[in-house]
């Protein structure tokens, strides 16, 4: 595996998602199409969804004394553009309580995590985690080493990308992201573009990539169906499609981790947003993605399902280690994953985030609280008669 990417300069190539005829993608049956709330707070209603507690419940706790990073580093400002010093319209960042989002002068895509330092440190951390996951490989899909186009879909950081390049040299590696935050010094054979990969039709074209990974788009997507659509319309005859996920909500299988409780609300205030939001967060507890895999017509399409622990609380050395950077990863950057769907999505405000945030921390360094997330990879074939 590389180390995480140094310093990270904005300068990959641009596609501008608004030429040519491309659309939001259009939503399957039973699904409504998105209304994006960014920059509009639903206000006080926004906490009346069943199983979540009103905000009050955490500020009528009191906090313990060394809980002292309640508002830890939240800033003023309220949605914002920092365009001051920039003049490129893809750095033209919103800026929600301090934190900045990708610019939306480029495209209407919502997304839900800052794109700064502290959130980028926080995918590398999880990227380290998930390569654990899969016993330090990067891939499931049993893939030839001779593949000649691969493309990553929302790449982040671009750390997944940067590896795959590494193990397949001969192969044009592809990362896509609405925001520019990947780094320039790259290897020849790795490429970054901006792209929203919800506009319909992908800009690539037809049977075109051998291999397509997708890791980590809960709560970006409105319709997983239209969008793996998309990758299968751009995978070759014979290529292969891939998806990991997590899920939102935490359980435990011993009573650890008990109803109404932080750990137990973060699942359940992402579920509601996602709902508001129009954009799933928990695509693995609902199945969307094997559904979608299905209908695009992939074959051999696999399931593999993993219990990540949150934490060092297992017994067992290597989930022990996962779970230890399973957390460090939330905790680099617990406010990114908090910050724009509790106070833009459900409408609290600053001080009532941070004061949740305050517990949820408590409870998620508790050594007694044996919690973990569901994950699942999914990965299928698209026929050879697919072209
Ligand atoms: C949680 S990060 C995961 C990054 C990377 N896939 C990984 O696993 O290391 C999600 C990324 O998806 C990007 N993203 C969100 N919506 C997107 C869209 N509509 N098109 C392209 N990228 C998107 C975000 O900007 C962010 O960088």
């Amino acid at each position: 595996m590389s180390s995480p990417p140094g310093k990270k300069s904005p300068s990959p190539e641009t596609k501008s998602p608004t030429s040519g005829k491309k659309s939001h993608s259009p939503p399957s049956a039973g699904q409504k199409s998105p209304s994006p709330p960014a920059g509009s707070p639903p206000g006080a209603e926004g906490t009346a969804i069943e199983g979540i507690l009103p905000a009050s419940h955490w500020t009528d706790q009191p906090l313990h004394q060394d809980d002292d990073d309640h508002d830890s580093s939240l800033g003023d400002d309220d949605v914002a553009s920092s365009t001051a010093s920039l003049t490129s319209s893809i750095m033209a960042y919103r800026t929600v309580h301090g934190r900045t989002f990708h610019s939306d002068r480029i495209t209407d895509a919502q997304y839900w995590t800052p794109n700064d330092d502290q959130a980028t440190e926080a995918n590398d951390i999880i990227h380290h985690m998930l390569t654990l996951v899969h016993d330090g490989k990067l891939y499931k899909a049993p893939l030839d080493e001779n593949i000649s186009r691969a493309l990553d879909v929302g790449t982040g950081s671009g750390i997944w990308a940067l590896d795959f390049a590494d193990e397949f040299p001969n192969c044009q590696v592809l990362g896509t992201d609405i925001s520019p935050i990947q780094p320039t010094w790259v290897p020849p054979n790795l490429k970054f573009e901006i792209d929203d990969a919800t506009l319909i039709p992908w800009s690539f074209p037809p049977n075109h990539f051998d291999y397509i990974h997708i890791r980590y788009l809960f709560g970006s997507i409105p319709d997983w169906n239209s969008f793996i659509a998309q990758a299968f319309a751009c995978a070759t005859p014979g290529g292969w499609v891939e998806s990991c996920e997590a899920s939102c909500v935490l359980r435990s299988d011993d009573g650890t981790l008990v109803e109404g409780s932080p750990m137990d609300q973060w699942g359940k205030v992402f579920v509601g947003a996602g709902k508001k939001f129009q954009r799933p967060f928990d695509v693995v507890g609902d199945g969307l993605v094997e559904v979608a895999f299905r209908e695009a017509g992939f074959e051999e399409v696999t399931v593999w399902e993993f219990k990540c622990p949150i934490g060092g609380w297992p017994r067992d050395k290597k989930l022990k280690e996962i779970g230890e950077f399973a957390l460090a990863g939330i905790l680099q950057d617990i406010e990114g994953w908090i910050l724009f769907v509790w106070s833009q999505v459900m409408g609290w405000s600053k001080e009532q985030v941070g004061v949740y945030i305050a517990h949820l921390r408590r409870q998620l360094r508790d050594p007694n609280v044996h919690a973990y997330c569901l994950m699942r990879v999914v990965y299928g074939r698209k026929p050879l008669s697919g072209a």
